[in-house]
């Protein structure tokens, strides 16, 4: 057994966390993570409407009974999604957690408070999380340099992040980037966190509504194999790398705008690799933690080998090291 406060504050079993992922976190997916004792987000705008995601929460409701909760990513756009109605339906469906990431969750903050559901907000500076914590979060995921997605313009791996902001953060907090195992699980401990969240390890297992081209390229893949696009502006994102990331950067790199790329980077393209497995249509995101994935396991085993394992590690090879 691995029990840390973040569990009795978010009511699971075990302090892992399948963090919110676009196209990914559906019901099959974390209802897995539910039943295995992780705390699972069904990711909000994967759903069209949020009469949708209302259906996808009471699909995930009959295949566990266990808590999950819904990731809802904010992302200051041009033509941004109905957020507080997104955000209505999760009160409304009476799912007892959310995970905020994106932007500052504060206008959303007391609605949240009002229908009693727990907020687990994601972000990738220690100021940040300050913020969070001043705001009245109910705990901090914070995602190092290493991870999947978008890690910010700081680039501060998670080695240095996660102790930096457990100096600042007195409510649980969850290390994020780059975790797929135990000794990540051990790791993040050490380092003053209350458990960890991973986003790339659980794409690359049974329960995964994915493409298997796409697991299968996980295991395949090296550490080295991501890329980061949208660094000159200021939208930095990790994804796998493949001829149209590398597209993408030299376009940038060369002078180009948003313009340039708008087409190459269209979410619909890296939606159908998801689907189809053809891993060069479009962008998708994965993160460094790619190179120890080697396997693709049911939700179930990887949890169980994560809790094991941590345990086993923590009692022989740390205990022998201080014996
Ligand atoms: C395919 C994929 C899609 C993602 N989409 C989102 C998203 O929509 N919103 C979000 O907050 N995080 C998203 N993430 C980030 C994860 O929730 C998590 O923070 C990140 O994957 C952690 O790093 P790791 O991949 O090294 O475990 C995504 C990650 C992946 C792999």
């Amino acid at each position: 057994m691995v029990r840390t406060r973040f569990c009795e504050v978010f009511g699971v079993d075990y302090p892992i966390v399948q963090g919110g992922m676009q196209w990914v976190g559906r019901a099959e997916l974390v209802a897995a993570v539910a039943n295995a004792g992780g705390l699972g987000f069904i990711t909000a705008l994967t759903q069209p409407s949020p009469e949708d995601l209302v259906a996808e929460i009471a699909r995930c409701r009959d295949m566990t009974d266990k808590p999950f909760g819904v990731n809802l990513t904010i992302l200051p756009s041009i033509n941004p999604p109905p957020y507080a109605e997104y955000r209505d339906a999760i009160i409304e469906s009476g799912v007892p957690v959310v995970e905020t990431a994106g932007f500052n969750p504060a206008e959303h903050l007391p609605a949240f408070a009002e229908g009693g559901v727990k907020v687990l907000h994601k972000c990738t500076s220690v100021r940040h999380a300050v913020k969070a914590q001043e705001l009245g979060v109910d705990g901090i995921s914070i995602d190092g340099f290493e991870c999947a997605g978008h890690p910010g313009e700081d680039d501060v791996p998670g080695l240095v992040l996660v102790p930096a902001a457990a100096e600042r953060i007195n409510i649980p907090l969850i290390a994020s980037g780059g975790f797929g195992d135990a000794r990540g699980l051990v790791a993040a401990l050490a380092l003053g966190a209350d458990g960890i969240n991973m986003g790339t390890r659980f794409v690359a297992t049974v329960e995964a509504p994915v493409h298997d081209n796409v697991k299968r390229r996980l295991v395949e893949a090296t550490e080295r194999d991501t890329e980061l696009i949208f660094r000159q502006l200021r939208n930095t994102a990790r994804v796998a790398r493949n001829t149209v990331s590398t597209k993408v950067v030299s376009r940038l790199a060369a002078g180009g705008t948003f313009e340039d790329v708008r087409d190459l980077v269209a979410g619909t393209r890296g939606r159908k690799v998801l689907e189809v497995g053809d891993l060069e249509l479009g962008i998708w995101t994965a993160g460094q933690v790619q190179g120890i994935i080697h396997d693709i396991p049911t939700v179930a085993e990887l949890i169980d080998r994560i809790v094991t394992g941590a345990r086993e590690l923590i009692n022989d090879r740390l205990a022998a090291a201080v014996r």
